[in-house]
């Protein structure tokens, strides 16, 4: 097999392929050929060795993606040879309350991840993916799919007529936006400029904010809710951002803590949050049940993620690189099917 491998550290000069004996499964296990990786704004965080000291080299990267089962262990029996799927970003959370071990159980770091031409996988970690979406849009999901869906239903589901706040327009963005309307709710979205406006208006998007343009723009949430304020923030910013969102959140609103692409350490105007009777909530992805109901839900509504770029195997840094530029719409893939394949 083929793999990306941070071999001797992190950082995108250790990035480098590598050749290897391909892994035998065992009983439970299954064989998977990939076909497509997705990457997250995690995957930069782990790139630049920002991911904490559990998250170590050599390290196969990335957790989104998509593969045909070529072998199954004997004792698997819920999979075929021929089968398309992905394994869940938490390899230890299939469902309900999240186990102590979460952590370690999570692909492209600390576990091997993804950007490979073949990896086996525990069988019960897999979930069949949606015929009707290509690899390159069903890889978007185990992460930032799953993160999006979760957003939206904890501590309580989304409701038909609520109002949903989206900050960016991101890989988990774009999704919840595009959930968030299948829904039936009211979504307001901000971005940093005209040409993704546009494009998130095409989304379907209720209203979008130029948040250079409004860099305070919690008023016109307000002011578009009739004075009432949202009812729920899908908050991706972090410590720039979160004092707006609860300046644009209703009373009794939720504030769903997702993101941090501002920075960590955030300030509150307390009297706010309690006055508001805001629930800040937090999402740590969701479990392999939770990829199984986005699946169904985005089978049911026929939703297609937005990707932006496909890169060939070969070509994985530059990847990293466009990820990085934060010039794109869309999540950022990168084809795991080797050159010498075809
Ligand atoms: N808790 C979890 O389980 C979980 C799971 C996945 C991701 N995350 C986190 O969620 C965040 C987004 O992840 P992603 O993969 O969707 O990232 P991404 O695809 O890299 O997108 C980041 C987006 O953030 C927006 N942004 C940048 N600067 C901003 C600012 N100053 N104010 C508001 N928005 C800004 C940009 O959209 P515009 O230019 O359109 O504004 C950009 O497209 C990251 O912090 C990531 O670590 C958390």
């Amino acid at each position: 097999m083929r793999y990306w491998s941070f071999r001797d550290g992190f950082g995108l000069e250790n990035l480098v392929v590598c050749e290897g004996e391909t892994p035998q499964p065992g009983p439970d296990e299954v064989l998977l050929e990939l076909s497509m990786a997705s990457l997250n704004y995690r995957d930069l965080v782990v790139m630049r060795g920002q991911h904490g000291k559990a998250v170590t080299t050599p390290l196969i990267p990335l957790s989104d993606g998509v593969g045909k089962v070529i072998e199954t262990g004997s004792a698997v029996e819920d999979f075929s040879v021929g089968d398309r799927v992905s394994p869940a970003f938490f390899q230890h959370w299939d469902g309900g309350a999240p186990p102590s071990n979460l952590e370690r159980g999570r692909l492209g770091g600390p576990l091997d991840g993804v950007l490979t031409s073949h990896a086996v996988f525990p069988a019960r970690t897999l979930v069949r993916v949606p015929e009707y979406l290509s690899d390159a849009e069903a890889a978007t999901l185990p992460c930032a799919g799953v993160t999006a869906w979760s957003a939206l239903s904890e501590p309580a589901p989304l409701r038909p007529g609520e109002t949903v706040l989206v900050l960016g327009t991101g890989g988990v963005a774009l999704l919840a936006i595009s959930l968030a309307k299948a829904s039936g709710a009211r979504v307001i979205v901000t971005t940093s400029s005209a040409e993704r406006a546009a494009q998130v208006q095409k989304l379907g998007a209720d209203l979008v904010i130029n948040r250079n343009a409004v860099p305070n723009w919690s008023k016109t949430v307000r002011e578009f809710t009739g004075g009432a304020g949202c009812d729920r923030v899908v908050e991706l910013g972090g410590a720039a951002t979160l004092m707006e969102s609860v300046k644009a959140s209703k009373i009794g609103g939720t504030i769903i803590l997702v993101g941090n692409v501002t920075g960590n350490n955030a300030e509150l105007f307390l009297p706010l949050v309690l006055t508001r009777r805001l629930t800040l909530q937090s999402v740590s992805v969701g479990s392999r049940q939770a990829l199984v109901a986005l699946n169904r839900a985005m089978d049911h509504h026929q939703i297609r993620p937005v990707v932006d770029t496909v890169f060939p195997f070969d070509k994985a840094p530059d990847a990293f690189r466009a990820l990085e530029s934060g010039g794109g719409f869309g999540n950022v893939c990168i084809s795991c099917v080797q050159e010498t394949d075809h």
